[in-house]
């Protein structure tokens, strides 16, 4: 009998959630399989259990054993800048200086189509590095830069999310849409990309400084006319953002208010940072559903502030967590936990590993209402998968001698973990990790 080539059975330690775990002992929130098998077929994850079970409907099919790594579903950055990839790590200013001093001069060159291609490829590389195999990424004001993003993602078979930032003020020239060419240019994006193959759209107006009332107001339309696609922006980040945006809507009842009054609020609306709010402002997001998207290593980079995730979901809502690259400081979801957990530990709120891995995995999809796709190991699930080694490095290994449980193990992972605790990553079931960094790494150097 052939083999079927797009079979393929994973065997490892298999973690998997359900449900978000309200305690350590919630063993009921996910399924844990110390000898486990995915079976996959056509990109899709057709069983997952214990070894024997699944093994067993699948005689004929190659297995790559994993074991002892532990096998989870790939990881989502619910909010990234592509067209960043050459500011992370930009040195001394807070928002919005580094916004004008770093981040609007790298911008502008992504209206060479031939440079959108190139960061494409080495964005997509980092994200699976990473272990990211899903991220809602906003573009550059150019339609060059999303149409690199979404092709680049088709090509690699990646669920991907993004949209071309609209901004019409504020920003120089050369980073400027007009409130027609944004909507329209948004409009043919939509048309072309959503729901092509695992891409979807996210309408994009960057913050209320950079757009118009005029802007804000023709975003509004394209999401009442695209109720399928995502909206995302920025929401009071930084005091002195905070200040100029009442400046520049004086009629306003505040920063949210600005994007509430354009009719921009829905559940699929991602809003970045969200961390000096209103008790009114609050108030909307329960009602409305929009979703506040905590940005933990890039809140303290830009010296931001500290989100109250206990606050917010004290109040009935749905938190996503996000790397935020450039002002986040690494790719990786495991040092995004990191960082979170020091932001709560400053506020007296505790993050249980057990959440954590939930948060960077289901937690996220939920928010982005996918977690029928992307975000577990069920069955009929697409298969992304992340293959994570908690004995990577001699700290991590040593470590490790001492611990004791899951647990410790995952908690081992986010404070100590980044991308070479990622042994594999498999996107759509094929093998995604095969380009050597290290080659990739000499080959950049050299030519820089
Ligand atoms: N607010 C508006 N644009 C940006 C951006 O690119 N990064 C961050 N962190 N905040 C923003
Ligand atoms: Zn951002």
């Amino acid at each position: 009998m052939t083999q079927d080539p797009s079979r393929r059975l994973l065997r490892g330690r298999i973690l998997t959630f359900h449900a978000e775990p309200t305690d350590a002992a919630d063993t009921s929130a996910y399924s844990y399989h110390e000898d486990g098998a995915i079976l996959i077929e056509n990109g899709t994850i057709r069983a997952m259990g214990p070894y024997a079970q699944v093994a067993a409907q699948a005689a004929d099919v190659p297995v790559t054993d994993h074991r002892p790594h532990l096998l989870m579903p790939g990881f989502i950055d619910t909010h990234i800048h592509f067209p960043q990839v050459q500011v992370i790590a930009s040195w001394g200013a807070q928002l919005l200086d580094w916004l004008n001093g770093y981040t609007f001069v790298e911008e502008t060159r992504f209206a060479d189509p031939d440079h959108c291609a190139a960061m494409a490829r080495h964005f997509f590389d980092l994200l699976s590095a990473h272990g990211t195999t899903t991220a809602v990424a906003y573009c550059s004001v150019h339609t060059a830069s999303a149409e690199a993003f979404f092709a680049e993602a088709a090509r690699r078979d990646m669920r991907m999310i993004g949209g071309k930032v609209m901004m019409d003020r504020n920003a120089p020239e050369g980073l400027r849409d007009t409130p027609q060419s944004g909507y329209d240019d948004s409009k043919a994006l939509i048309a072309k990309w959503h729901g092509q193959g695992r891409g979807q759209y996210a309408i994009t107006p960057r913050f209320a400084i950079t757009s118009t009332h005029e802007q804000l107001e023709m975003a509004g339309a394209l999401v009442a006319e695209h109720p399928e696609c995502y909206v995302q922006t920025h929401l009071s980040e930084n005091h002195d953002e905070i200040a100029y945006t009442a400046e520049l809507f004086p009629d306003a009842p505040d920063y949210l208010g600005v994007y509430e009054q354009a009719g921009l609020l829905t559940p699929k609306m991602l809003l970045g940072h969200s961390i000096h709010l209103t008790p009114r402002e609050i108030a909307v997001l329960t009602e409305t559903g929009a979703k506040p998207v905590f940005c933990p290593t890039s809140n303290l980079f830009l010296g931001s502030g500290l989100f109250d995730d206990a606050g917010l979901r004290g109040r009935g809502i749905t938190n996503a967590i996000a790397t935020d690259v450039g002002a986040g400081t690494s790719y990786s979801m495991l040092s995004t936990l990191s960082e979170a957990y020091k932001i709560l530990q400053l506020q007296g709120q505790k993050l249980h590993p057990l959440r954590a891995f939930h948060w960077i995995t289901r937690g996220n999809a939920v928010a982005l209402g996918l977690e029928d796709k992307i975000g577990t190991l069920e069955a009929g699930s697409e298969a992304d998968i992340v293959v994570l080694d908690a004995c990577a490095t001699q700290a991590m290994a040593l470590r490790m001698q001492r611990a004791q449980s899951l647990s410790e193990e995952l908690f081992i992972l986010q404070t100590l973990g980044d991308d070479r605790a990622v042994a594999e990553v498999y996107v759509a079931g094929r093998p995604a990790k095969s380009v050597s960094p290290a080659t990739v790494t000499r080959e950049l150097c050299a030519a820089g």
